[in-house]
């Protein structure tokens, strides 16, 4: 299993230093407890008004929903994650049960999703997700009512051989994780133009 752990200035949280996007999968099937399991992990994050906005349809490969997602992606997502052996498709409620809007739907169905990421890291899965998609054909496709947002497509599978990518992608499985440096996530509160110094 090829390990990108963060290298990190701070001894940060294992599991959050070992999680990554890889897109080499093994054969491996992911099976529905474990899916469910991970699903779990997604439910237990906080949310406004504890509502869970969060929704997930689940595609195993081989099934009709995966064949839909894998279509629905864009060629250059499809051309690996079409070896996942699990997509899911998250969508965020965007309304409360009175109707009103929910502003922060996609904030909680994110940490849902970080949640889920987190799970399978601790159980040796890849997660990654994507945001290139053709959202407005997914909601069409799925039969989805306006009161979903479409939010991100997620493959999941088991560690699998970098080799069996295409290049720039082989390369780029291996190659160092980055991040940006705190000073430039830290804004002053006077301007925010400025740089932290940290
Ligand atoms: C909202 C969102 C959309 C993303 N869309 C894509 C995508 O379409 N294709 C892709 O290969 N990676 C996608 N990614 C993965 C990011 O590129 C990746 O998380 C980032 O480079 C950091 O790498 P790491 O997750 O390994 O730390 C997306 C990530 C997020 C959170």
């Amino acid at each position: 299993m090829l390990r990108k752990d963060a290298d990190t200035r701070y001894p940060v949280n294992e599991l959050i230093r070992k999680r990554w996007s890889g897109r080499a999968f093994s054969e491996k099937m992911i099976t529905e407890e474990v899916v469910e399991q991970l699903l779990e992990a997604a439910s237990w994050a906080p949310s406004s008004m504890n509502e869970q906005p969060w929704r997930y349809i689940i595609g195993y490969k081989g099934d009709e929903n995966f064949e839909r997602m894998v279509n629905l992606l864009n060629p250059r997502n499809a051309v690996w994650a079409k070896d996942a052996p699990v997509l899911l498709f998250s969508l965020a409620k965007n309304t409360y049960p009175n109707g009103s809007k929910n502003k922060h739907a996609w904030y909680d169905t994110g940490a849902a999703n970080m949640n889920l990421m987190l799970e399978a890291a601790a159980n040796d899965i890849i997660t990654h997700v994507m945001g290139g998609a053709d959202f407005l054909s997914a909601k069409e496709e799925f039969g989805i009512s306006d009161e979903y947002d479409p939010v991100v497509f997620i493959a999941l599978g088991y560690h699998g051989d970098p080799d069996s990518l295409p290049e720039p992608l082989n390369t780029r499985e291996t190659a160092p994780r980055k991040r940006k440096p705190a000073e430039e996530i830290i804004l002053k509160t006077q301007s925010v133009n400025e740089p932290a110094h940290v």
